[in-house]
Parts: C-alpha cells; structure tokens; sequence
C-alpha cells in the first residue's frame, strides 16, 4: 500500500448539523430586509446583507457591529454585472437566497392614465427578473449547501383572486405575479437538484414602501412579519410553492 502524502490536505467531513448555515438577503438596508438581517444574525446565521448605498446603510452596520458573521454588500439587483461579481466573491455554500429587495414605483405613474413604460420596465426588473438572476448566479451555492433554499418575498397584491375591489398599482402588482411564475417554474426546474423554492407574503407591513402606496389602515410590525417569514422558510419541506403568509396560511392564486 502506498504511504499517505504528507502534503495532502486533511479533509474532514463536518456533520450536517454543525454547519452554520448561511443566508444572502438583497435590500437588507431598512424596512423588511433590515429585520430579517436581525433576526437571521441574532440566531447566529452567516449574514450577506446586501444594499444599494452601503454607506447609507447604518442601521445594518449597528447590526453587523454586534454580529461579525453579518457581512454588507453592494448590490443593485438591476445590475446583472454586480450580480455576477458578488457571487464570485461570496464562493461559499448558500442556504438560502432570500430576495427581499422589491421596488413599488410611484403609484400615479402606473395608474391607468399613465401607464409610464420606465416606471413599469423598473419595476418588472427589480422584483421579478431579479430574483431570477440571483438564483442563476448563486445556483452553484446553493446546490452546495445543506438547506438549498431560494425565497422571493411576493405580495398578497399578487393574487388574481383577491382583486375585485381594489383596481391600480398595476406595474407591482403584475411583478409580484410575474415573480410567483417565475418561482413556480424554477421550482420545477430545480427539484431534482434538491433545492426548494418559497413564495413568500410578509402581509401589510408598515415600511416605506406600505406608506408609498397610499395605505393607511393597519400594518403589522416589521418584527412580527420577519419573524413568520423565517419560521415559514424554516418549515419549508419538499411542497410545491404556494404564496404562503406570515402567519402560515395561503393566499389564493
Ligand atoms: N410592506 C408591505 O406591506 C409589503 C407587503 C407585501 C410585500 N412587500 C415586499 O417586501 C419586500 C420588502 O419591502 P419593504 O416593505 O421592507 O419596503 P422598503 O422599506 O421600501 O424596502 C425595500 C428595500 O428594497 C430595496 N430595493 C429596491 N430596489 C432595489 C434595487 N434595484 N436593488 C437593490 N435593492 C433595492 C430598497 O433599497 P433602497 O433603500 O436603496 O431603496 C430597500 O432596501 C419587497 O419585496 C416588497 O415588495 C412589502
């Protein structure tokens, strides 16, 4: 037999259950995003919190000050190019890819007397091309991660179901749709590869996006929501994606 290399190195296989598990979550900066960066960094996760103007980003800074497995990255989820370089960079196994970054656009300029084609190819963009373009870029992480799980955050304005009240915010509301298919899809795709996708809904938070909107009745906390997000990703096992809320239950398509 021959002698083993001494120059070889030493591999050992750690046990499933001591892999810190580690989540990448875009537009980590404020509302949503900031307190899913929290909470994730609180239970002792890896942390790649992106934003779009990092030096801007103090709250998530005060997070990473107190939690140095909390990295911040720039990222404009737009930007297919920035895209690429942070998933060269970031090379690591990734548990979950949780896009949270979503872009509302100005609520007269998809109304149906505007219908402004930059506002709609924005919007488009940001919250259903995106997520897509994330999982193609971190698709090698992913599948060499032990959770293997790849979440967009959707909206109850997504529903086709739920619209016989309420009309406008057509360029959001077509997004979020677009996004649920996307995830469907990819979904589909990537089943054999072991890896779970999540259609998420954090319910009607109050962030500046809610305020953007016009909304002005109740909203949740951003704790109470991110805090039902990450329990349902937890929970996700194996089922097909349906747009599941906060609390657990099922929005109809
Ligand atoms: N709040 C609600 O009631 C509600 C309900 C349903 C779904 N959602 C969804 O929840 C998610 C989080 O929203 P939120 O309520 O927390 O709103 P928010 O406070 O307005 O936060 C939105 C985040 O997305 C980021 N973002 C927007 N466009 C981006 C881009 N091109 N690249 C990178 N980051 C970008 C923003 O970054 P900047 O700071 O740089 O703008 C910000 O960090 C969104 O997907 C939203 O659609 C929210």
């Amino acid at each position: 037999m021959p002698s083993p290399d001494p120059e070889a190195p030493v591999r050992v296989a750690i046990p499933k259950e001591l892999v810190v598990p580690t989540v990448l979550i875009t537009g980590a900066n404020r509302g949503i995003g900031l307190e899913l960066a929290r909470q994730y960094a609180a239970a002792d996760w890896r942390v790649i919190a992106t934003a779009r103007d990092v030096a801007a980003a103090t709250d998530l800074a005060a997070i990473a000050a107190k939690h140095p497995k909390l990295s911040i990255d720039a990222l404009d989820v737009t930007d297919n190019t920035a895209i690429a370089a942070l998933a060269n960079k970031h090379r690591e196994p990734l548990d979950v890819l949780l896009n949270n970054a979503g872009w509302l656009g100005d609520p007269k300029q998809q109304g149906i007397s505007e219908l402004d084609i930059a506002v709609f190819e924005n919007v488009m963009h940001t919250n259903a091309y995106a997520p897509l373009a994330l999982a193609r870029a971190f698709l090698p992480q992913i599948e060499a991660s032990v959770q293997k799980k790849i979440i967009v955050i959707t909206s109850g304005l997504s529903s086709l179901t739920n619209t016989r009240n309420f009309g406008s915010l057509y360029f959001y509301r077509m997004s979020k749709a677009a996004a649920n298919m996307a995830m469907r899809a990819l979904q589909a795709d990537l089943r054999t590869k072991g890896i779970q996708v999540g259609i998420l809904a954090p319910g009607v938070v109050d962030t500046r996006l809610l305020r953007q909107s016009g909304w002005t009745g109740e909203a949740l906390d951003t704790v109470s929501s991110a805090t039902g997000v990450i329990r349902n990703i937890a929970n996700l096992k194996g089922q097909d994606p349906q747009i599941q809320l906060y609390s657990g239950e099922s929005v109809p398509w």
